[in-house]
């Protein structure tokens, strides 16, 4: 059975961070939407040219465009054993079309887990975010006492920071969070698999909660999923049970 992951969370929650690690430590295939925007600006491709004035704006993509996208990419063979969104779904509408989506391709519970971390650390965090121009990597946060790195770790590109990451549009991406975002709490509040994570601690405490909470909602869809079949098969069988 497939583990299927979103990673929740307002602008600067560590989504990216967290998805990335734990989909390379799982043998999962991780979904940014953000980084398939940038990658599609950079190539110049028609979703790029739709995308770059909105997203330099802080303004979201339509859902019509990142539902096809996502829903492309999660039928894909490698993404059969499992995925992890990081940025979508953003708007309701999205989160019923990937109900409809997950629903299709019939493996696995979708978990839910929302990263919380306050405003002003949010803002300081992206304030101060370098990416990488070549690769579009984060740079690496420095260690305790050591300088900030002056190039990329993984590709040695140059340090820049995000268009959308100087404080004028930080803010803006923080209203749309509020206004169009946030909803999906209430949307997914009520599954048993959905769970709230404290991202404004270290890296990795950050990624402990995280591994624990998500295996532990992984146990209890897979559980509901089991009695749904039987449900489906004998429903005289399930009232007993
Ligand atoms: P997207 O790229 O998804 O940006 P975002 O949601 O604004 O989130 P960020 O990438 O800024 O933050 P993050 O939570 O990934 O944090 P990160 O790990 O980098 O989307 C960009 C735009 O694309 C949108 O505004 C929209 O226009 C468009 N778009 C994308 N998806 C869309 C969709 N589905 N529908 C419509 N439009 C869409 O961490 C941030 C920083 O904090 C880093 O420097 C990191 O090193 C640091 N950090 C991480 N964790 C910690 C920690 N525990 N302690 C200290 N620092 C930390
Ligand atoms: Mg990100």
């Amino acid at each position: 059975m497939g583990l299927n992951v979103i990673m929740m969370g307002p602008p600067g929650a560590g989504k990216g961070t967290q998805a990335g690690r734990f989909a390379r430590e799982r043998g999962l295939l991780k979904i940014s939407t953000g980084d398939i925007l940038r990658a599609a600006i950079k190539a110049d491709s028609p979703v790029g040219l739709r995308a770059k004035t909105l997203m330099h704006r802080g303004e979201l993509v339509d859902d019509a465009t990142m539902i096809d996208i996502v829903r492309e990419r999660l039928l894909q063979p490698d993404a059969q054993p499992g995925f992890v969104l990081d940025g979508f779904p953003r708007t309701v509408v999205q989160a019923e079309a990937l109900d409809r989506i997950v629903a299709e391709r019939n493996n696995g519970p979708l978990v839910v887990v929302d990263v919380r971390v306050p405003e002003k650390e949010l803002v300081r965090r992206l304030a101060s975010r370098l990416i990488c121009s070549k690769c579009g990597a984060n740079a690496e946060l420095p260690k305790a006492g050591e300088p900030a790195a002056a190039r990329c770790a993984r590709c040695g590109g140059e340090l820049v920071q995000r268009v959308d990451d100087n404080e004028q549009v930080v803010l803006e991406r923080l209203k749309v969070y509020e206004r169009e975002t946030k909803p999906l709490v209430e949307f997914y509040r009520d599954r048993p698999t959905f769970r709230i994570v404290n991202g404004a601690q270290g890296l990795e405490r950050v990624a402990h909660e995280l591994d624990t909470v998500i295996d532990d909602a992984a146990l209890v869809g897979a559980k509901e999923a089991a009695a749904e079949a039987v449900k489906a098969v004998s429903p005289e069988k399930a009232a007993r049970a």
